[in-house]
């Protein structure tokens, strides 16, 4: 009896454990100048933007440049909507998005962001923004609640996107939309560093990889990609 129930240990440790491992499929290289040397479904992670570099979120050309104002009315938001901006930085897309909604949650893994973000808002007098302090595994969102978790210009250096976006769908409710914008890689004039931006192909992949499936194709933004993603 005890050797059976040590058994079934064995095989679940062996087809989850050492499955999840395979799964997340994770593999390192020799860092390129902009990457971690982290290779995830093909693609190396990039750095992550410092706090050092925050007023280039904030500079006055970006309006222009992404209109970031039509990107949030494709948003579609409704006041009565719980949405997340994960990777917020210093609070541009959340500013835009709190007046449309419920509430905003405000996810950064930089507490300097979270700051600057506070004063933005605090300044504007935006009140619906509840700040969270994530780290590279975990979101720390409420689960099962959200209608929308938007990243703008975050995928591509989450350290590790495979737990980060596992963690994001257990955050959206049923019927939750994660919205991804990233600078097109396919375009050459798109003056960003190459690990910085993705391709369709790439981002559908690796959101498929963890079972999210795409809804639209947003292809209206000047120089971005915006693809809506569901729960399978
Ligand atoms: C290039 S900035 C973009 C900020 C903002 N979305 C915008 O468009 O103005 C990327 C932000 O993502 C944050 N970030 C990176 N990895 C993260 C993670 N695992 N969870 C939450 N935030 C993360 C960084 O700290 C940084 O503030």
């Amino acid at each position: 009896m005890i050797k059976t129930f040590l058994n079934i240990i064995l095989l679940y440790y062996l087809f989850f454990q050492t499955g999840l491992v395979w799964t997340q499929s994770y593999s390192f290289q020799t860092p390129t100048p902009d990457g971690i040397g982290k290779i995830y479904q093909g693609r190396e992670i990039s750095k992550v933007m410092g706090h050092l570099g925050a007023s280039w979120l904030e500079r006055s050309t970006r309006i222009d440049e992404e209109n970031p104002n039509l990107a949030v009315d494709l948003l579609q938001l409704r006041k009565d909507m719980l949405v997340a901006d994960l990777g917020a930085g210093t609070g541009y897309f959340t500013s835009k998005m709190a007046p449309k909604c419920s509430i905003v949650y405000a996810v950064d893994i930089q507490q300097e962001m979270l700051d600057l973000n506070a004063k933005q808002m605090s300044k504007k007098g935006i009140k619906n923004v509840e700040f969270i302090l994530g780290s590279i595994n975990q979101t720390r969102l409420p689960k099962n609640t959200l209608d929308l978790v938007l990243l703008v210009d975050v995928y591509h250096e989450l350290e590790n996107p495979y737990e980060i976006m596992n963690d994001i769908k257990l955050a959206l409710n049923d019927s939750g939309k994660v919205v991804l914008i990233e600078y097109r890689k396919e375009d050459p004039s798109v003056p960003i560093k190459p690990l910085h931006k993705m391709g369709i192909d790439q981002m559908i992949k690796e959101m498929n990889f963890i079972g999210l499936k795409l809804h639209r194709n947003i292809q209206k933004l000047p120089i971005q990609h915006m693809l809506i993603f569901s729960k399978l």
